[in-house]
């Protein structure tokens, strides 16, 4: 009992977080809302995460029903509803699907968007062909009862699409020794925090949790033909040549986002 009334804590902590920080308005300095801003977070996120379109098919789904769990700005859900797909958006934020509301009208594109939680989705069993989720279940507090909300919604047959931050990756090996040195180097105090998460999702994230391949097999044991690929974004605050290397080297196996399909 205690339990849960603190991870419904733990979740209205990480509900006001992104409805402050709505996730991709931080690469813009544009007034949020215009067609301009859309644009730039569109260009600014395909340009970073090139590999989306054919990793997370944004094009193979005509005319399935597909859910978005923790669509953010909408910026995937608009690829997929480019592609024919019969789309609907879900967040846990009002900022975000106010956003995403607005995007699909500036761009005349039809689809749903509403808040709903991934924990407990508003939706009737075996609703959906596809349920995509980029970069969201491993900020919720119980990341197994989302997964298992995934697999009730989604039609016999339907397939999951979805990114988990990865642990065995260089991001999460490097990024808290790395981050403590460059602070030791400019002479900046260290605190507790210093952290993977913190380099990705910012000082005052209150949740990201990582996991390995065979974690996400026992989360997922009821979902067949599981399929697992790494990426990583390229970063902007790298060398060009560290980019290089770690492109060709280990995005596609020790990369930051673990890449998981399945079929219900
Ligand atoms: C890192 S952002 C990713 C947004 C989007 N998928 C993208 O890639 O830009 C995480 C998103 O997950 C949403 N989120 C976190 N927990 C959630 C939950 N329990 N139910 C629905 N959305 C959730 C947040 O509100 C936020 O918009």
């Amino acid at each position: 009992m205690i339990e849960e009334k603190d991870s419904e804590l733990l979740k209205a902590e990480v509900k006001d977080y992104w409805n402050e920080n709505p996730c991709g308005t931080q690469f813009t300095g544009l007034q949020w809302g215009s067609r301009e801003f859309f644009d730039e977070v569109e260009k600014f996120r395909y340009q970073v995460q090139p590999f989306m379109s054919e990793v997370m098919e944004f094009s193979d789904h005509r005319g399935e029903r597909l859910l978005e769990i923790g669509c953010g700005l909408g910026t995937d859900l608009l690829q997929f509803a480019r592609g024919g797909a019969i789309v609907t958006g879900v967040d846990l934020t009002e900022k975000s699907i106010d956003l995403v509301r607005k995007r699909f009208a500036v761009y005349n594109l039809p689809g749903e968007a509403m808040t709903a939680d991934a924990e407990q989705l508003p939706f009737a069993d075996n609703s959906f062909d596809v349920v995509y989720s980029f970069g969201v279940l491993h900020h919720t507090p119980n990341t197994p009862k989302a997964i298992s909300e995934t697999y009730r919604v989604l039609k016999p047959g339907g397939k999951i699409i979805m990114m988990l931050y990865h642990r065995q990756s260089l991001h999460v090996f490097l990024g808290s020794p790395v981050m403590r040195l460059m602070k030791r180097l400019r002479k900046k105090e260290l605190s507790a925090t210093d952290d993977w998460i913190r380099i990705y999702d910012g000082d005052r994230n209150p949740l990201g949790k990582a996991y390995t391949r065979s974690e996400v097999r026992a989360m997922m044991n009821r979902f067949s033909s599981l399929e697992f690929t790494t990426r990583d974004p390229i970063r902007r605050n790298w060398p060009g040549a560290a980019n290089i290397v770690n492109q060709h080297l280990f995005a596609s196996w020790m990369g930051f986002y673990l890449i998981i399909k399945g079929i219900k």
